[in-house]
């Protein structure tokens, strides 16, 4: 029997822009109410004008991921303006184009408190409540096609997207019982502010454009978010928007020495990238 999903509460973070912001707004086309969070007050109420010019209910909250209360308090907020959720998408996050050993002790803690342990602490807080509630679930984080594959200069970012699949794919099993699913979404390249928020953070004229990310991968925002949306209906342990990367992955994977290959070009490449 196909899912409902009008009616449902989710809660979206990093729902300013990008993948956060198309995947709000592919929700609320099915008939989901929003609490949206991010830093960017201005760019979360246009988000939230779509929401509501679909007919859908929009809360916004503005807030840091990687403040240590983040979770408590978007939780609550949604409970305050709804009184219920239903759905939490993990997606604030962002990356850096820099050799594991330049980046400052602050740098590599900064970037897991944003990209993983806040995400991490958001879904765990969320399956509490869930299952105190006994209400079921959707919870889903935003990780990446590097999870499977590291590469030269965004190492540490790819680590975080690595620890996101990992505890995604645990949590799947230990929160079945409670019947909460639970995904880890892996976009390739998408057209987002992300590559510029990277090189703004790494102080670079302009990010590289690694493997994964020449044209032909390159997918726009609401490519992911029409993902998302399907794995809400079917749900599945993995979202994956391009079955090429996916199936290089699994090559990778199985073959060592042809990711080798690949990265030990890609960083010769990297090697003339002048930093500013
Ligand atoms: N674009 C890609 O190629 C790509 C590929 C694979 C995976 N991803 C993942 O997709 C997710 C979304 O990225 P995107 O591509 O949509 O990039 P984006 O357009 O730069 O969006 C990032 C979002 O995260 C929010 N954010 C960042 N730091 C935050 C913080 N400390 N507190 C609250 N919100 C924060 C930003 O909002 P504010 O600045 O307003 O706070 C923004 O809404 C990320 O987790 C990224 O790793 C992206």
């Amino acid at each position: 029997m196909r899912r409902v999903m009008k009616d449902k509460v989710a809660i979206v973070t990093g729902a300013s822009s990008g993948i956060g912001a198309a995947t709000a707004r592919a929700m609320a086309r099915e008939g989901i109410d929003l609490v949206l969070v991010a830093r960017r007050g201005d760019l979360l109420e246009e988000v939230a004008s779509d929401v509501r010019a679909l007919g859908r209910r929009a809360h916004v909250v503005i807030d840091d991921v990687a403040d240590g209360a983040h979770a408590r308090r978007v939780l609550d907020e949604a409970m305050r303006a709804f009184g219920r959720f239903d759905i939490v998408f993990a997606n604030a996050g962002y990356g850096m184009e820099r050799t594991i050993h330049e980046m400052t002790d602050d740098e590599v803690r900064t970037m897991f408190e944003v990209n993983f342990f806040a995400s991490l602490g958001l879904l765990r807080a969320a399956a509490v409540d869930l299952i105190r509630d006994r209400r079921g679930g959707h919870l889903l984080m935003c990780s990446s096609c590097v999870s499977k594959f590291s590469l030269p200069r965004h190492g540490l970012y790819a680590a975080t997207k690595a620890a996101q699949e990992s505890v995604c794919r645990a949590m799947r099993f230990e929160l079945a019982h409670a019947g909460i699913e639970v995904a880890s979404v892996h976009p390739v390249t998408t057209t987002t502010e992300f590559y510029q928020v990277s090189a703004k953070r790494s102080g670079v004229r302009q990010a590289a454009v690694p493997p994964h990310a020449r044209p032909f991968f390159t997918q726009s925002p609401e490519r992911v978010a029409k993902a998302i949306v399907s794995c809400l209906y079917s749900p599945r342990s993995e979202v994956w928007t391009s079955a090429t990367v996916r199936f290089s992955a699994a090559l990778f994977t199985l073959c060592p020495w042809i990711l080798d290959a690949v990265l030990r070009r890609e960083a010769s490449r990297y090697s003339s990238t002048p930093s500013l």
